[in-house]
């Protein structure tokens, strides 16, 4: 079989399968409005496993455990005053809350790296919702990737990231958000900002005043699975540029970029840019170039989080 053959339109039908996957402990690649997930039973031990042993992950990572609804949500966490809120204001959506387990979860160990807390996010996808409703379980999923490459924001770039080690990978087309969700700590008083995504800093703070920011403080909370080099592309990457250099191939962004082989949004709207970033990268590692170049980024709004990603896709390896 070849892996073109694993990618399946998520029919009604298709979805009740890859439900008996999940429950059997499988692994199935599927969209949400973020990038896709690789998902497994987050309440065992071995389908969790078998997640990080398809990515690769050179560590155990806490994963993002994906719930269809609030009273899902409520079985596996205890939700704190300023969770609640978030959860309101945000859910279903890209924002993932750190908050404290519940004793009696049953949710794996593996799946928060033996951490007390769990990270949980209701996704905005029928087809995400459907899948979680017809397997019944919590669904663990990172990126469906292989550890440290480009997260993938379509069915293709699953089956080709990680060929031959998915039982079904769900087609729901592009992703919408095309970056991660951002994470966040809320277990306390002042929710700590753990990951730049698809939530802006500014959403947040109008709805849980300001955050606290991992460089303001030595004990303010850190996600353990923040890598330096990560989202990388095969071509080295060089950010910021205004002016390319012979040998580059240039991603663009805004209306003065006559020289861009792509341009991430022409108009200079940043979520055009989220949603095409992966797509473009992947589309630009071209062979015959010795670097991609990227036009600068604006920092607010979603920029945060796609200059996050740029800078951890150019970091050394
Ligand atoms: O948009 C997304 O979030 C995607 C889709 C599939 O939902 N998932 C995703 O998962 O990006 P992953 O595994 O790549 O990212 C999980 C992030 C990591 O940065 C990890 O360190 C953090 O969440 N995290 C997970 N559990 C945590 C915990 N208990 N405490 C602090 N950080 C945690
Ligand atoms: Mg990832």
């Amino acid at each position: 079989m070849s892996e073109a053959d694993r990618i399946f339109k998520p029919t009604a039908d298709m979805i009740v399968k890859a439900g008996c996957i999940i429950r059997a402990g499988g692994l199935v690649a599927f969209p949400t409005e973020t990038v896709y997930g690789l998902g497994a039973d987050a309440t065992s031990e071995s389908a969790v496993a078998s997640i990080f042993a398809a990515k690769e992950r050179p560590s155990f990572n806490p994963l993002i455990v994906h719930v269809p609804d609030m009273e899902t949500a409520r079985k596996l966490v205890e939700f704190t005053e300023q969770g609640e809120k978030l959860a309101h204001a945000f859910w279903p959506g890209a924002l993932t809350l750190v908050l404290p387990r519940k004793k009696d979860s049953g949710l794996s160990l593996l799946v928060s790296a033996g951490l007390d807390t769990v990270a949980i996010r209701m996704p905005n996808h029928p087809i995400a919702t459907e899948l979680l409703k017809a397997s019944g379980k919590p669904i663990a999923a990172p990126s469906a990737n292989r550890s440290g490459q480009i997260s993938p924001t379509q069915a293709s770039h699953v089956a080709q990231s990680l060929p031959g080690k998915v039982d079904m990978i769900l087609d729901g087309g592009p992703c919408a958000v095309g970056l991660e969700s951002t994470v966040v700590d809320a277990c306390g008083q002042q929710v700590g900002f753990l990951r730049p995504g698809g939530i802006s800093v500014e959403e947040l703070e109008q709805i849980v005043g300001p955050l606290i920011f991992p460089d303001d403080a030595p004990d303010a909370p850190k996600s353990p699975g923040m890598l330096t080099s990560h989202y990388a592309p095969t071509l080295p990457m060089r950010l910021n540029v205004n002016e390319i250099e012979d040998g580059e191939i240039l991603l663009g962004f805004g209306p003065d970029c006559e020289k861009a082989t792509l341009n991430l949004s022409p108009s200079g709207n940043l979520n055009e840019a989220a949603a095409n970033l992966f797509a473009m990268m992947r589309e630009l590692d071209r062979d015959g170039f010795t670097r991609m170049a990227v036009s600068p980024i604006p920092q607010d709004g979603l920029g945060l989080a796609i200059n996050d990603r740029l800078k951890r896709a150019a970091a050394p390896r």
